[in-house]
């Protein structure tokens, strides 16, 4: 097996060469000045299981059309299977077509992938999907993990929790908060929206307290932060002692990071499907554990 980094993902990539004991090739990559790009897989890829790692983050276009190249140019050059690790996977949000004539994104670059030479597709917390099999957009087998349990594993081991409860800041993220308590025994929760008048809205807990409690508050991603300081700030304001938020994939624009702090968060912790300075835990045991099975 060869693992091969997209220029997007190169740390990520060698940590899962690294996890899996295999070979870490990294892409060669060339923009010329009308902005096509040139890859090159420098190594020997013939007879070889080739994992192709690229995350598709910003710039998207560039970050797809590398990935595009890379796994064509593997499949083409003899690789025996051809697997594509996209740790965060763009054009997801479009899932439906919402109004005429609209193109579905996800479902364009899913035969994108497939079309370019991938045998098996691996991703991580894929926007509004159930973790499991993605049986509704790939032909070939394609995974959709979680990183939800590595998350809460690594802050129960960095923080002296006091009496945890994982809370997800809204229904849509209770499958991440369940997996997250359950994996370090805590309780969870999600957060609900009650509308007691036309501009008066009342987001708790839904059941549990939080009184004098530590929180992990889970989300798959943080884009502007608005809803992760929401749900830090009520989480504060019901007497937890210490909150924390997580997610897989730190968008994290703007002033993100500071605004959910200054709304009581004592850190923002994230994983690395996305390069940033809140990538403090790896994903890349959860990519080479599924990978080896
Ligand atoms: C929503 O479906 C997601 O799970 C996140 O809660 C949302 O994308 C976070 O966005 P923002 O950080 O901009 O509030």
């Amino acid at each position: 097996m060869l693992v091969v980094g997209g220029s997007a993902s190169e740390d990520l990539a060698k940590n899962i060469s690294d996890e899996l004991d295999c070979e870490f090739i990294s892409v060669e990559k060339k923009r010329f000045p009308d902005g096509e790009i040139y890859v090159k897989i420098p190594g020997e890829v013939e007879g070889e299981d080739v994992v192709v790692v690229q995350s598709t983050y910003y710039p998207p276009n560039q970050n797809y059309m590398e990935l595009f190249l890379t796994l064509d140019a593997a499949s083409d050059l003899g690789a025996d299977k051809v697997t594509a690790v996209i740790p965060y996977f763009a054009y997801a949000r479009q899932d439906k077509r919402f109004e005429p004539g609209e193109a579905v994104s996800r479902v364009t670059v899913s035969k994108l992938i497939e079309s370019a030479g991938a045998d098996e597709v691996f991703t991580l917390e894929l926007h509004s999907t159930e973790i499991g099999e993605i049986k509704d957009l790939f032909e070939i087998p394609a995974h959709n993990l979680t990183a939800a349990p590595t998350l809460a594993k690594f802050i129960e081991r960095n923080f002296d929790l006091v009496d945890p409860v994982v809370m997800a800041p809204d229904e849509g993220a209770k499958e991440w908060a369940e997996m997250a308590g359950d994996s370090i025994g805590a309780d969870w929760d999600y957060m609900v929206k009650e509308r007691e008048g036309p501009e008066d809205i009342d987001i708790t807990p839904r059941e549990l307290s939080v009184d004098g409690r530590d929180v992990l508050v889970i989300d798959d991603i943080i884009s502007t932060g608005g809803t992760m300081s929401e749900a830090v700030s009520i989480i504060r304001e019901n007497g937890a002692r210490k909150v924390y938020a997580a997610c897989t994939h730190p968008v994290l624009t703007g002033e993100a990071p500071d605004n959910i702090e200054e709304a009581g968060a004592e850190e923002v912790i994230s994983t690395d499907t996305i390069e940033s300075e809140a990538s403090k835990v790896s994903v890349a045991p959860v990519f080479a554990e599924a990978i080896r099975e």
